[in-house]
């Protein structure tokens, strides 16, 4: 029989801070960054107005974007020591413990100091995250020690072209670019509160950033998204799928990439990554995956009443674009980033210690007894 949870378990349901930045599944708003809904966000903002917005309040007109584009592009450069840090880390390492070590070590080498500057230090580590990860993947899986400042507008751009070396098809680079929109914002998830947390200590951004990518690397958080990988590239066709996740379901395992804390019929990321990846399969002419992740929907769907969230259609959508597996989760960090920072900002601008109390369950009273007793 499942344990019963007890009361306050998870904060669920708890209103643990206030934000501006972000409903969501609030009836009648659903997913809104600042009031733009993520369905109008997903067609018609780049990323890096969506990054702007978040940590600068406005969209950016065209000047202001101009002037943002620029000043990430300059922030593309990793530093030497940082650089030789990322080359002594091994290729079998995890990506999602190299960015978190790559952050660290930036704010070794560029330490925040007062908060007086902490946009332009949001900005830099935005800036830094694609060119610490595809510089570790480069280096260490085909040795090549690569510069990573690219003349592309869009990190999505610019992160293909330094992972595979080659230049990405507009579709694929919008569609990465997509991909980071939906990714860059979710109210209290785990990652951001344990930014807020950190923030709400007074510590620096690259404490709190670092923090967050520790928490998002579990599998019920960001790492859902290679874990369902994981899953149906085992899977041959619709039939293999079907049978299998019941099988998995009757060995009362979880599907990864389904369900959700905070929605409770669906999740509105979905549908736009599950066309985007759609389209990438027939583009590139492969739908197995597609369909593949389609039955295991309808299955859930059927036997469990569960959607899929976000994470699910993103694991076919970066394998369509050629992204291997382990730099799925960190491609959450990079479009993500931008609402951590945005969270560490607000938090700081009125700020709490974040203490919640606890419910003891221990013993009342333990009666010491000397070692040579025990
Ligand atoms: N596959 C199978 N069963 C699931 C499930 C899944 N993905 N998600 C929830 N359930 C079931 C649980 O087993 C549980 O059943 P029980 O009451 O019989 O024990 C019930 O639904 C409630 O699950 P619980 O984990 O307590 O709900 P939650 O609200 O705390 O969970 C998640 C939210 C996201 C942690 C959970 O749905 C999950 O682990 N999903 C898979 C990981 C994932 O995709 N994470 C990314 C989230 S964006």
């Amino acid at each position: 029989m499942a344990k019963k949870k007890l009361e306050g378990a998870g904060l669920r349901g708890q209103v643990a801070g206030h934000t501006a930045l972000s409903t969501v599944g609030k009836a009648g708003k659903g997913l809104t960054y600042r009031g733009y809904a993520i369905e109008e966000l997903s067609e018609k903002a780049t990323f890096e107005e969506v990054a702007y917005m978040l940590l600068y309040g406005n969209l950016p007109n065209q000047s202001e974007y101009d002037n943002y584009s620029s000043k990430l592009k300059s922030y593309r450069k990793l530093p030497e020591e940082l650089k030789e840090v990322l080359q002594r880390i091994p290729g079998s390492a995890h990506p999602m413990d190299v960015l978190r070590t790559g952050c660290s070590m930036l704010g070794n080498l560029e330490p925040e100091g007062d908060f007086s500057n902490q946009s332009e230090t949001a900005d830099r580590i935005l800036a830094a995250m694609p060119s610490i990860i595809t510089y570790w993947y480069r280096f260490s899986h085909e040795g090549e020690s690569m510069e990573t400042e690219t003349d592309h507008l869009t990190i999505g751009g610019q992160f293909l072209s330094l992972l595979t070396g080659k230049e990405p098809s507009e579709e694929h680079a919008r569609a990465l670019d997509v991909s980071l929109i939906l990714y860059a914002e979710h109210g209290f998830n785990a990652s951001t509160f344990t930014a807020r947390i950190c923030a709400s200590t007074l510590s620096d951004m690259h404490s709190c950033i670092t923090g967050a990518i520790g928490t998002l690397r579990g599998p019920l958080h960001g790492g859902a998204n290679e874990a369902a990988m994981g899953m149906i590239e085992k899977f041959s066709s619709r039939e293999e799928a079907n049978e299998g996740v019941k099988r998995m379901l009757a060995n009362k395992e979880k599907i990864m990439g389904f369900g959700h804390a905070v929605y409770t019929n669906e999740d509105p990321r979905n549908k736009i990554i599950k066309a985007w990846s759609k389209k990438l399969g027939e583009s590139v002419g492969d739908t197995l995956l597609y369909e593949v992740s389609e039955e295991v929907e309808k299955v859930m769907a059927e036997e469990k009443n569960l959607f899929a969230n976000t994470d699910f259609y993103m694991a076919s959508a970066y394998h369509y674009l050629g992204i291997p597996t382990q730099i799925f989760t960190p491609l959450f960090v990079i479009g993500r980033t931008s609402g951590w920072a945005a969270n560490v900002m607000e938090q700081r601008a009125d700020n709490t210690l974040i203490r919640p109390s606890e419910g003891y369950i221990g013993p009342d009273k333990s009666d010491w007894v000397d070692m040579s007793d025990r």
